[in-house]
């Protein structure tokens, strides 16, 4: 698997320089939370770690008319990885395209080389009845999508609106290219093999060229992993079996806008989307972020779920840094607050007590140091 391991990482103990870009809406409130059990796995087992700034998306439009600066895409750049809170919100949805706050993320990705998405969506058995789909479908869910993030339809040209004589004309590009398609792929293969060892790819390889490349890419790389069995599923049949019986599945591995979509999909198998995170890695560079956006309308109220922000400070202990056992006491952290019967506002339930994001931060915390 690849990293961004540039900082000086021993065998117990690191020195990192981590960017932290809140963005808009709730990454105000759940990347502070992260930092908070950052500060914890570092006094606990003696770890360091440097927390750098940055503006971007929305905040980043207010203050220099630019939802990327280049300051903030220097920061990024020279750090030993990114935590990025969310962007968006209502406020620059009237902005043009090319200025909008979200094309800091897709900068971001394109820029710093981060190619594979990685999702995972796990069920805690304790939230399985905050999930809309039932428990004898749900109980041991734990599937990996695998997402291309810096190519297909998202960034392919050509794309635009025209004027044409009979009215306008919006296009946009799906394209991939057999080296595109080999390292999300071997991606998918490599950490098929630390699981259940089963791909499935997705596309629409009945009617789109690119997805009938992309299949082709897939078993050819395959060849190089025996021990994994490999299966391809068309796109519209892979969402309906998400909600039939998501347990057949262990990675799924798909394009940029199918990725998209599934995995809001597979996050809702979860209960909440304020559960699941990601991590974006690159041959140089990683971010992680929470997979859900800035939710304006709950901003500001102390009540987003900082979980899925935290489980991406996990994944980037795991995935930048080797930090196996910070990572895991991470989780175990998480899992603990949940199983003690706190729930946030999303996942609320009869019988456990609801609090706020600060609050869910501070039992994970309590969590960490007391183990
Ligand atoms: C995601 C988001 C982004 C995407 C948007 C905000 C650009 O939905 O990370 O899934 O479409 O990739
Ligand atoms: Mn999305």
């Amino acid at each position: 698997m690849m990293s961004a391991r540039r900082c000086n990482v021993m065998s117990t103990s690191v020195n990192a320089t981590i960017a932290t870009l809140p963005g808009d809406g709730v990454g105000h409130e759940v990347l502070p939370e992260a930092i908070k059990v950052l500060d914890a796995i570092a006094k606990r087992f003696g770890q360091q770690f440097e927390f750098v700034p940055a503006i971007v998306g929305g905040a980043a439009i207010d203050a220099t008319g630019q939802p990327l600066p280049d300051a903030t895409l220097d920061i990024a750049k020279r750090s030993d990885a990114v935590l990025l809170g969310a962007v968006g919100g209502p406020k620059w949805e009237g902005l043009d395209y090319s200025i909008r706050p979200e094309r800091a993320l897709l900068g971001l990705r394109k820029e710093l080389g981060m190619f594979a998405n990685l999702r995972p969506a796990k069920l805690f058995p304790m939230l399985a009845d905050a999930s809309t789909l039932k428990l004898e479908v749900l109980a041991g869910l734990d599937l990996l999508v695998v997402r291309e993030l810096t190519g297909g339809i998202y960034f392919g040209e050509p794309r635009g609106v025209e004027a044409t004589p009979t009215g306008k004309k919006g296009f946009n590009t799906e394209v991939y290219t057999t080296e595109e398609i080999t390292r999300i792929a071997r991606v998918a293969f490599e950490a098929a093999q630390q699981r259940g060892k089963h791909v499935t790819s997705v596309d629409k390889a009945n009617v789109l060229e690119s997805s009938e490349l992309w299949r082709q890419v897939v078993i050819e790389v395959h060849k190089d992993y025996p021990s994994v069995c490999l299966d391809h599923i068309y796109v519209d049949n892979c969402a309906m079996q998400l909600i039939r019986d998501p347990r057949q599945f262990d990675v799924l591995v798909t394009t940029n806008l199918f990725g998209d979509i599934l995995s809001d999909e597979a996050a809702m198998l979860t209960g909440s989307i304020g559960m699941l995170p990601s991590a974006s890695l690159g041959d140089k560079h990683a971010m992680y972020e929470p997979v859900h956006g800035s939710a304006p309308d709950i901003a500001g109220k102390n009540i987003a779920n900082p979980i899925a922000m935290i489980a991406s400070a996990s994944m980037m202990l795991t995935h930048s840094f080797h930090l196996v056992d910070e990572a895991n006491a991470i989780e175990n952290g998480i899992f603990s607050a949940l199983d003690q019967g706190y729930r946030t506002h999303d996942t609320q339930s009869p019988g456990c007590t609801t609090i706020g994001t600060k609050e869910m931060g501070d039992r994970i915390v309590e969590a960490i140091l007391k183990s």
